[in-house]
């Protein structure tokens, strides 16, 4: 195999040397690919580097923010939180419960971000920013997903067992929001940042508010009167009632104004 670096001339600037040491990279991992077919901690060694370049791609992609692989790789955190749960995982599910909490919590201590070792994560996670997110033990997370900082799946200290939510595929969960509960995000969900979910929201759906409250779903504006027929905490909330009344007056006299 032929490195094809050594006919590039020498460039100085951050982007080049990013650009360098990326290539250097490709080229080391191509020969390791090549000479190492058959040695299993080779093997296992190219499965991780595949892993890693799985979600600087991911993050590349979401983070309009991100200038290079080699930014990624080494300056996000959610990314090094992510590949850490990677390792903690696989030894919580081999049984190694203390060395699963000890990878957790180190790389808590780096990044802020606790990922408890149980929790199940999906291809294409990525947490922006990333301070402050907590992830609890029976959390699902599923695939392309989306956390910004501060964001808990937390236990409401009522349940036992299962007791942290399941995320759908494609979910986004803005800054600061909690969603407390066993219950479901279904795919494509948006939760509103700051909100507190305490009951399931259904896929295609944006939820806002404190308890939150499901205000679009597939593109489509929930009238107030849906919305309180939704009932999600079970008793009615007059602030947000009153709130709904006059953004339908507001509505009506916008109407009437372009007649
Ligand atoms: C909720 C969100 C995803 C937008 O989703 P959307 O489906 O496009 O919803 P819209 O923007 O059409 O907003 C729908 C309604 O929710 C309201 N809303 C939006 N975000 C809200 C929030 N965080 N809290 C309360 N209400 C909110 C809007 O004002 C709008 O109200 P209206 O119907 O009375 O006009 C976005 O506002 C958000 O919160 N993103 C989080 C991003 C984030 O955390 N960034 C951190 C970067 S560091």
């Amino acid at each position: 195999m032929k490195s094809t670096m050594a006919k590039k001339p020498i460039d100085t600037s951050f982007t080049g040397l990013a650009d360098e040491v990326r290539d250097t990279l490709r080229w080391a991992g191509a020969q390791l690919a090549h000479r190492a077919q058959h040695v299993p901690a080779a093997k296992a060694l190219l499965s991780a580097a595949k892993d890693i370049r799985e979600e600087v791609r991911v993050v590349r992609e979401r983070d309009p923010a991100a200038t290079s692989d080699l930014e990624v790789l080494l300056l996000y955190s959610g990314l090094h939180a992510v590949l850490a749960h990677k390792i903690s995982h696989k030894l919580y599910k081999n049984g190694h419960l203390f060395s699963a909490r000890a990878v957790s919590q180190a790389a808590r201590a780096l990044t802020g971000i606790e990922i408890h070792p149980g929790a199940t994560i999906g291809r294409g996670f990525f947490i922006d920013h990333g301070a402050g997110v907590v992830i609890g033990e029976t959390a699902e997370i599923g695939d392309n997903c989306t956390l910004y900082q501060g964001v808990t799946l937390g236990g409401t200290g009522k349940d036992t067992g299962k007791r942290h939510p399941t995320l759908g595929n494609g979910v986004m969960v803005g800054a600061g929001a909690k969603v407390l509960g066993p219950f479901t995000i279904g795919d494509n969900a948006k939760i509103a940042a700051g909100a507190v979910v305490l009951e399931a929201i259904p896929e295609d759906c944006t939820a806002v508010g404190i308890p939150a409250r499901v205000v679009k779903c597939k593109n489509e504006k929930v009238a107030c009167e849906a919305n309180r027929n939704l009932d999600h905490i079970h008793i009615p909330d007059p602030v947000s009632q009153e709130l709904c009344r006059l953004r339908e007056q507001i509505g009506g006299l916008r109407r009437s104004l372009h007649t």
